[in-house]
Parts: structure tokens; sequence; C-alpha cells
């Protein structure tokens, strides 16, 4: 069965001095799928997608891409971060270009076109980040990291600093994105509606030290309409996520107390 897993993570533990920040972790996600992780604040969900992407070691276990170890940045792994993080004093094609340079690397430009004009930011290309807003941001931080062509996105609360309706736009572009490229993609968000709309599994990890508490798979088709969300099933789906989110952090107050 280990063609079906693109990345596993096996038993990652993370100890930040004194405090466990993920303890005995482990998943899996399928190539060409979409995983989302969710869990409350501070449980470690950061942590366990830098480890993902090989920036930050585990104290113990490890992450498996295509079934060989991580080891540190991976020319396969891309990376989308909450605050876009365009240098500032580089148009936004030189920002998209900048990662080329340091890897010195070739751009493929007929991609890069491609990809700004699927994200709608055909025309900007000589923007500075000051004159685009975050929304803009957010989809040239994303033409960056797939113009290098990784085979894995991991996505940390991408769209967390948008408003509700940028946000559904933006959803809807990574579901078009993924429809195209088939990227496998890990999607950590704060929004279960955002989760069960893009992805094929909904991980919930416990309150820190982060562990998988639940796995619930979402069997909609795509494109998800309007229809299969305000449906019973992504109801029923919604409470037990929340169940699981909100039970937890009332069990945790009562034993503090
Ligand atoms: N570099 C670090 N040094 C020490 N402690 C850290 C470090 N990074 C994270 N932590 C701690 O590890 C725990 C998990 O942090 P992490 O950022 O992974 O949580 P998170 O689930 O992403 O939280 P949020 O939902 O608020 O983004 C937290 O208690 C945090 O304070
Ligand atoms: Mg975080």
């Amino acid at each position: 069965m280990a063609a079906e897993v693109k990345l596993a993570v096996r038993g990652a533990g993370k100890r930040y001095g004194e405090m466990d920040a993920l303890k005995d972790c482990s998943l899996d996600v399928a190539p060409n799928s979409i995983v989302s992780i969710v869990g409350p604040s501070g449980c470690g969900k950061t942590t366990l997608l830098w480890s993902m992407s090989g920036l930050h070691g585990l104290t113990s276990g490890e992450v498996l891409l295509d079934g060989r170890r991580i080891t540190g940045p991976h020319p396969d792994i891309g990376l989308v971060f909450q605050e876009a993080n365009l240098l500032p004093w580089r148009n936004l094609m030189d920002n998209i270009l900048f990662p080329f340079e340091v890897k010195h690397q070739k751009p493929d430009h007929g991609w890069i076109a491609h990809l700004l004009e699927r994200v709608g930011l055909t025309g900007f290309e000589k923007n500075f980040p000051n004159e685009l807003s975050g929304g803009m941001q957010q989809r040239a931080s994303i033409v960056r990291a797939l113009s290098l062509r990784p085979s894995v996105l991991l996505m940390d609360e991408p769209f967390g600093a948008l408003d509700a309706f940028t946000r559904e736009e933006m959803n809807q572009l990574v579901e078009e994105i993924w429809m195209e490229t088939h990227t496998t993609i890990v999607f950590i968000t704060h929004s279960i509606e955002e989760a069960l709309f893009l992805s094929d599994k909904v991980v919930v990890l416990t309150p820190r030290p982060g562990r998988v508490l639940n796995t619930y798979e979402v069997p909609f088709e795509r494109p998800r309409t309007m229809e299969i969300m305000a449906g019973k099933e992504v109801y029923d789906l919604t409470y037990r996520i929340k169940a699981d989110i909100y039970g937890q952090s009332r069990m945790q107050a009562r034993a503090a107390e």
C-alpha cells in the first residue's frame, strides 16, 4: 500500500525545551489529495507543517515523501504561509522569479504566465506588493510556490488574514488549481467550512501535545457546489468536527480549574 501514500508522518514528536508540541503524531496524505489539518490554537499544526517541509526537524519520528525520509528542505515541496511574504522592493514578477534566482534554476515563463492568468493577476506583473490588495498578494504567493512545480504544496492558514468573501474566492481558486494540477495539498485552517470545501480528508488534532484525534473522509465530488456545501452531510461533518475541537477545549478548561 506504500504507493498510495505521498507524504507520511510517523510517530512525530517535537519538544521545545520541557514542552511537547507534538507527541506520537502520525498521518498519511494520499497522492493528489487535499488534506486539511484543524485543531485548537497552539496544538502544534504549524510545527507539524514545518516538519513536513523539512525546514524544521522533529525530536522523534519521521516524515516520508514518496517513501523516503525528509531530512531538509526539498525541491518537491512548496510552502504558502498566512502572510504572502513578498519582498517589498521587488515587483510581482521579480518576486515570483526570486526563488529561481536563489536556486539558480531556469523559470518556465509560459507556466508562470499561465498561473498568473489562472489567478487573475495578468497585467500586474510590474506592480509592487504595496500596490496589490491582500488577496492579490496571497494569490501571488501561491503562484510563486506553484511556479516551481512542487508535487506537494503545504499551506499554513493561507487565507486567515483575508475577509470572508475574498476567502471564499480563494478557496474556489485552490479548488480550480487542484483540478488542473492535482498537486497534493496539506492545508492548515481554523475554518471547518474551508476544510470541508477543499479537502478529501480532514484531520483533527488534539490540544498540545498535538496528535491525531480523528480523521474524517470528505467524499463529495468536485467542483463542490453551494448545494453540496449547504447539505446535511456537510452539516453533520461540521457538527462532529466542532464537537471534537470545542469538547476538547472545554475539558481542558475544566482540568485547569
Ligand atoms: N520555536 C519555538 N520555540 C518554543 N516553542 C515553540 C516554538 N514554536 C512553537 N512553539 C510552541 O509550540 C506549541 C505549538 O505551536 P504551533 O505554532 O505549532 O501551534 P499551532 O497549532 O500552529 O497554533 P495556531 O493555531 O495558533 O497557529 C505552542 O505552545 C508554541 O508556543
Ligand atoms: Mg499555526
